[in-house]
């Protein structure tokens, strides 16, 4: 199997790369060196290597950024996928799609699974729901898969990196209460995406770790985990932040399809979170 991964330099690309490789397929990464947004490089790279599955794994993650100046963000997260997709059906080959949680509003008071409308509050999650419906509207064959509050090896930044940095160098915290969500390892993700688009079954997933926590929560427990349970960690609420992009309030994913096509359960987030601390402070790339 040939598989072409854009992002591959991020958090969750570089996983996929990795979980790809384990199993069997031949890979082809890419990151800023094909930029998804210049169509005519897109479709001069992407057909010739005559993939049988592409997945798009780049984004521009600045939903604050997007809210001041929309563009640079649905050039990437709009306008390249609109790319891959055309891409794809040059190629023959189905396309993944990597979602987020960002297309609800956070408000249902419950978690959402696959079968909830979607209400997107910022043009970060706008263009992430354009992006899954053009998707789905153009190519026969496709995979979408939501998730959300990822931590992995690489990439440059994530919540549990920023806490012990911040940490270590203020030693002490501001975190706030009113976001809700699950926070997913990216290597743990990449594997169920991989085990999805081996087996066929084309189609909506929302793909997390299990368990939910506030961000407070999830602060405290990273702090738990490096053995720095005596950072003070203020509780504060998104309004005392005043930041450009609305957060979704409560958006944990219900992994239903998941469960539907006979995916066991991924494990719960505290698991891997003390394993990627470790390896945080062992591995020097705090
Ligand atoms: N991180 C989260 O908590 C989260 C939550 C929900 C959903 N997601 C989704 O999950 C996917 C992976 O996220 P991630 O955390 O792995 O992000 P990431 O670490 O920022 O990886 C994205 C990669 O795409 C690259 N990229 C940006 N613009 C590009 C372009 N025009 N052409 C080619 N590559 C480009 C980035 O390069 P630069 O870093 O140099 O810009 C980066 O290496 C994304 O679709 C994201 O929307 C993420």
């Amino acid at each position: 199997m040939r598989v072409v991964i854009c992002g591959a330099e991020g958090q969750l690309g570089s996983d996929l790369v990795e979980a790809f490789r384990e199993g069997g397929a031949e890979v082809f990464g890419f990151d800023l060196d094909l930029d998804i947004t210049d169509h005519a490089l897109v479709m001069e790279r992407i057909p010739s290597l005559n993939p049988d599955l592409l997945i798009n794994a780049a984004a521009d993650l600045d939903a604050d950024g997007a809210e001041l100046d929309p563009e640079p963000s649905l050039r990437v997260n709009f306008t390249g996928n609109q790319n891959l997709v055309l891409a794809c059906q040059e190629a023959g080959c189905p396309l993944a799609f990597i979602s987020s949680d960002y297309v609800f509003d956070g408000r249902k008071g419950s978690a959402y699974d696959e079968f909830d409308e979607p209400n997107p509050q910022g043009v970060y999650g706008k263009a992430k729901l354009a992006s899954e419906r053009y998707t789905a509207s153009l190519l026969p064959r496709w995979f979408v898969f939501r998730t959300q509050w990822l931590f992995g090896k690489r990439g440059k930044r994530n919540f549990v990196k920023s806490i012990l940095r911040n940490a270590r160098e203020k030693g002490a915290l501001r975190v706030v209460t009113d976001e809700v969500g699950t926070p997913t390892h990216t290597g743990d993700i990449a594997r169920v995406i991989r085990d999805v688009c081996l087996c066929g079954k084309y189609g909506l997933y929302h793909a997390t770790n299990s368990g939910s926590c506030s961000r407070f929560e999830f602060a405290r427990q990273i702090l738990e985990a490096a053995g720095w349970e005596e950072v003070p960690v203020e509780p504060i609420v998104y309004a005392d932040l005043n930041l450009p992009c609305p957060r979704p309030p409560y958006s944990p994913l219900d992994n239903l399809n998941l469960r539907l096509q006979g995916f066991p359960p991924a494990r719960h987030y505290l698991e891997p979170l003390k394993e990627y601390v470790d390896w945080l402070l062992d591995s020097g790339e705090l």
